[in-house]
């Protein structure tokens, strides 16, 4: 009788053993990441292979970090989640040097997210209006800097065409429009104040920004939240789809479309791929889909419910919460990660979703929520590792020093995301030495800086 019990543990064991290993990636299998990725950040830079790139590589027609003679007064946009926001931002140089920011935050319906494009940018303005209401502004023209988080081609800093809608947006006649455009004519429909809209702005380069207004070793921004992604600063001699040698520009890289040609099969997992067939936007992001918080939790639920049928988990039976797509949201894996003993992992699990009810349910959601957060941070880590040694190697230079601005609600609530990611960097670019910085806010403060650096730029060059 005992052997028939201590067999049928040691099996399921192995097998939810099994199940995780796909996860587990080793040094040699990230080094093959961090290479592919390389391969891709090149073929994204080149003409003749950027149109079907897997990392866009889109320049973002920004040249220069601030040097903190950024001043004034500036309104500031941030769409790209679950939330709009409108800031007014103040940025004081010299020895006052100091950036003030009052904002207020508006929902974004889900029918909104993916209604018709008109819908959502009259929506976006009339929260402008009520905005500016609320700080007694319609008459004062602000220049504007906008963050639209999601991939824009550029041909300038205050233009740029939706390439495609990530994350959880999908409005109707958007894409290959541009979204200056789109929010000029939402203004003029509402005819009731004016904007002067300088900067249109990915939120890598807002938190990029933000960080180096602090530090000026900081030349690459990384969001590691609901979606994933990283600018940084490149040459322009290496950048072939824009004119020009000179200087630098920031590339938002789009790195979450990495995959997207197949060269990361061999590490997906067909929980990957359920995850992907259930999206919006199947076949796309797939690098995203791996490592950011909108999917990760898609991922834990499919490994859960495969684990279940299985009958090695919930006593075979699942339970409507487990049904429901986007139940694992980001700060429940933290948390669940984050919970050291049984009993209080057991309580949550009842408590927040009645999920589990075991003492053994709760060690394996645990793991496997461990599996697949590990692994999303070794991949961010291995992509960075490409990133760093290409600006290593375009200086030059025996070695590298240099910061990345992070923001991210991954990095900053999850209990491991960050050291895994930072030990995965050092081992992978040893040629480099790499600080992480929390961005505090560069959607908002970000965009006012651009726009700041970018009236400054264009005063220089007579642009
Ligand atoms: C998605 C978007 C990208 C953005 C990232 C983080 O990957 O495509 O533009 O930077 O999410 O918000």
């Amino acid at each position: 009788m005992v052997t028939a019990v201590a067999q049928r543990l040691l099996s399921q064991r192995k097998q939810v053993d099994d199940t995780l290993a796909h996860f587990s990636l080793n040094r040699d299998q990230l080094r093959v990441v961090r290479d592919k990725m390389r391969v891709e950040l090149e073929r994204g830079l080149r003409k003749d292979s950027h149109s079907s790139a897997s990392v866009k590589m889109l320049p973002a027609f920004v040249f220069q970090t601030p040097d903190g003679t950024e001043r004034g007064k500036y309104l500031a946009l941030d769409l790209g989640g679950t939330n709009f926001r409108v800031l007014v931002v103040k940025i004081r140089s010299g020895i006052r040097k100091s950036v003030r920011m009052y904002n207020k935050i508006y929902a974004i319906p889900h029918e909104i997210m993916q209604g018709t494009g008109e819908e959502l940018f009259d929506h976006i303005v009339h929260c402008i209006s009520d905005f500016l209401d609320y700080m007694g502004m319609k008459n004062t023209r602000l220049p504007l800097g906008f963050t639209f988080s999601f991939p824009c081609r550029q041909t300038g800093i205050d233009k740029g065409s939706l390439v495609s809608w990530t994350k959880g947006f999908k409005a109707t006649d958007c894409e290959d429009h541009d979204v200056v455009d789109m929010l000029r004519d939402a203004i003029k429909r509402r005819n009731e104040f004016d904007l002067d809209i300088v900067a249109v702005v990915n939120d890598t380069v807002g938190t990029m920004m933000t960080c180096a207004y602090e530090d000026s070793k900081c030349e690459i921004g990384l969001i590691a939240g609901t979606g994933s992604n990283v600018c940084y600063m490149e040459d322009m001699r290496n950048i072939e789809t824009v004119e020009g040698d000179e200087g630098q520009m920031c590339v938002n890289t789009e790195w979450g479309g990495f995959g997207e040609n197949g060269c990361i099969e061999d590490i997906r997992t067909k929980f990957d791929r359920e995850v992907d067939e259930g999206s919006l936007n199947s076949g796309k992001q797939r690098f995203e889909k791996m490592t950011s918080g909108m999917y990760l939790g898609e991922i834990v639920r499919q490994i859960l419910i495969d684990l279940t049928k299985r009958g090695l988990l919930f006593r075979g039976r699942i339970t409507e919460p487990l049904k429901t797509r986007g139940i694992f949201e980001t700060k429940f894996l933290s948390q669940i990660e984050r919970f050291i003993s049984t009993y209080t992992l057991i309580i949550a699990l009842m408590h927040l979703q009645s999920l589990g009810s075991t003492c053994d349910d709760s060690i394996i959601v645990k793991e496997v929520c461990g599996a697949v957060s590990h692994r999303a941070a070794q991949l961010c880590g291995a992509g960075m590792a490409a990133i760093v040694e290409k600006i290593r190697e375009n200086r030059g230079l025996e070695h590298l020093e240099i910061t990345v601005g992070v923001d991210g609600t991954l990095y900053k609530l999850h209990p491991h995301f960050s050291r895994v990611l930072k030990d995965t960097v050092r081992d992978l670019a040893p040629k480099c030495t790499v600080s992480f910085v929390l961005s505090e806010d560069g959607s908002g403060k970000g965009a006012a800086l651009i726009t700041a650096v970018a009236r400054r730029y264009c005063g220089q060059h007579r642009l």
